[in-house]
């Protein structure tokens, strides 16, 4: 039993520092294709006397909590104040008491991430934080405790890292490290409280779409070379329970032909600029319009998207399969708008008052709104990207930085782009290794959550749409919804998430047989 292992092992090493280099299989039905026994260097094993005690706050209730801060995941950081996790744990955990059901035994492990921008992040911490509109979010390490979650969030290296010939977070590190952070809760698990085979990622935006990434690239073999460069523990196993997602940021690759099936024929936009102020991403708005130029690149992307949609043999809600015809119309665009009307109809329900959103109409029905005018919503939505919206031609965008390399800032990552741009294009397995559509028919993970807002233009919602069907078409629990009102945002909805995970935790039985 884990119990009683862990307090045995947390007594020994109480008594003496451990040096000896731990083996252990940590899942027996992991892919062979890597190495079958973990080899823990002393360095990346667990200590459980390195913390200190905290006590956190929500809603007038209060938790003592264990902090075991800026822990090294890797052995050879290139970056040692990024490549490191802090891990939260109940103090009851420690006196065999239970929050919500849960023991140092059987607690799932909240895994999230503070990556935005591609920048470099820091592990996140129980202090409260600003979200992306600059207004308090909650905090998602306090609400997982609260809830008797072990709460472990990496930092991860980033695009800015680096001098010119020496660039150190370009991709894929963003991933490489939260991997590299999974497998050491897999190796570890014998001496945390937690279970490593209950972990749920969780992050927004680029964080998002790491946390998507971290379900389906688990167990893949693809990042194997640049896990061991840094010294990452090479785990059987690193895979994760489940995901969430708040407003990914994915599917780079096709993301400029989505966004311009969407707002084509829209000129004006706020586009967003991303820098880094004192260690917190600084996002700020700037007017422009599209040039004559950008007007035609805007067509042509338009007009490649139908093809891409086609490939993909999607399948909707109802079995039909989604496809568009040369305009852009079809069973996909109506998909989007199904998502869209469900959106509406669930906020009416929670006492939304709809009546200013002119692109509504109702009908007789249990659910009663639905979009009328799909131009209407795309005007109240607005663009807030040039073209091409992701891979930029005078390779300005945050996306072109991310996939610079060691000696080059910023690079391209599709033809469109590196055909009417300057620059070269990336190393073609890099840009595989950062987008979750390729690994999916892959992936171990079998739960997903997925959160877009409907005020949300940062990509199209083509993209979630297509992530969530095609994870659904591969035989995923998917749980997907289109968030009413809410823009490019985090973790606005945690009861809810914690809800989902519970429900799922709790069927499986909460024994660590099961
Ligand atoms: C983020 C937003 C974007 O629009 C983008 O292209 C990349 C990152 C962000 O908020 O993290």
């Amino acid at each position: 039993m884990k119990s009683l292992l862990f307090i045995f092992i947390i007594a020994l090493l109480s008594l003496s520092a451990c040096t000896t280099p731990i083996s252990q299989n940590t899942n027996p039905n992991a892919n062979t294709n890597k190495l079958a026994t973990t080899t823990i260097p002393s360095s990346l094993t667990f200590n459980p006397n390195n913390y200190k005690t905290i006590t956190i706050t929500q809603d007038d209730q209060s938790l003592v909590v264990r902090a075991f801060e800026n822990i090294p995941y890797v052995a050879n950081p290139t970056e040692p104040d990024y490549q490191v996790m802090n891990i939260y744990i109940p103090e009851s955990y420690f006196t065999g008491d239970s929050i919500n059901g849960y023991t140092a035994d059987t607690a799932p492990i909240f895994f999230p991430n503070g990556v935005g921008g591609y920048m470099p992040a820091k592990p996140m911490t129980a202090e409260s934080r600003a979200g992306r509109d600059g207004t308090p979010r909650p905090n998602s390490v306090v609400a997982a405790l609260m809830r008797g979650y072990v709460v472990a969030s990496a930092g991860a290296r980033g695009r800015t890292l680096g001098t010119d010939g020496n660039y150190t977070g370009k991709a894929p590190s963003v991933i490489v490290d939260l991997k590299s952070a999974i497998a050491y809760l897999k190796a570890n698990d014998a001496l945390m409280a937690g279970r490593a085979d209950r972990i749920i990622a969780n992050g927004t935006s680029v964080g998002g779409a790491m946390s998507l990434l971290l379900g389906a690239s688990g167990n893949s073999m693809d990042y194997h070379a640049e896990l061991q460069k840094i010294g990452a523990i090479m785990t059987a196993d690193d895979s994760v329970f489940a995901v969430s997602a708040y407003a990914p940021i994915t599917n780079l690759e096709n993301a400029d032909m989505a966004y311009e099936w969407q707002f084509n024929g829209i000129d004006d936009y706020h586009k967003m600029h991303i820098s880094m102020l004192d260690d917190n991403v600084k996002r700020e708005r700037i007017k422009a319009n599209l040039t004559d130029e950008q007007k035609s690149w805007s067509n042509e992307l338009k007009a490649n998207f139908p093809s891409y949609i086609n490939g993909l043999k999607l399948k909707g809600h109802n079995g039909r399969s989604l496809t568009l015809d040369n305009n852009g119309n079809g069973t996909f665009k109506d998909e989007v708008i199904y998502h869209l009307n469900n959106s509406a109809n669930t906020a009416f329900k929670n006492g939304t008052d709809l009546n200013e959103f002119d692109f509504l109409a109702q009908r007789k029905s249990a659910n009663p709104f639905y979009v009328a005018d799909f131009d209407g919503y795309l005007r109240y939505l607005g663009r807030s990207k040039g073209v091409p919206a992701f891979d930029a031609t005078d390779l300005t965008s945050g996306e072109n930085n991310l996939f610079g390399n060691k000696t080059l800032n910023n690079q391209h990552f599709t033809a469109f782009g590196k055909k009417y741009g300057q620059g070269s294009m990336a190393d073609a397995h890099t840009v595989k290794m950062m987008n979750v559509m390729n690994y999916i028919a892959q992936s171990p993970t079998e739960h997903w959550r997925i959160r877009h807002g409907v005020k949300d233009n940062d990509t199209s919602l083509a993209v979630p749409v297509i992530l969530a069907t095609a994870l659904q078409n591969q035989g995923k629990n998917v749980d997907f919804a289109l968030a009413w009102g809410v823009g490019h945002g985090e973790d606005y909805d945690l009861d809810e998430l914690f809800d989902w995970v519970d429900k799922l935790v709790k069927a499986k039985g909460v024994g660590k047989s099961e």
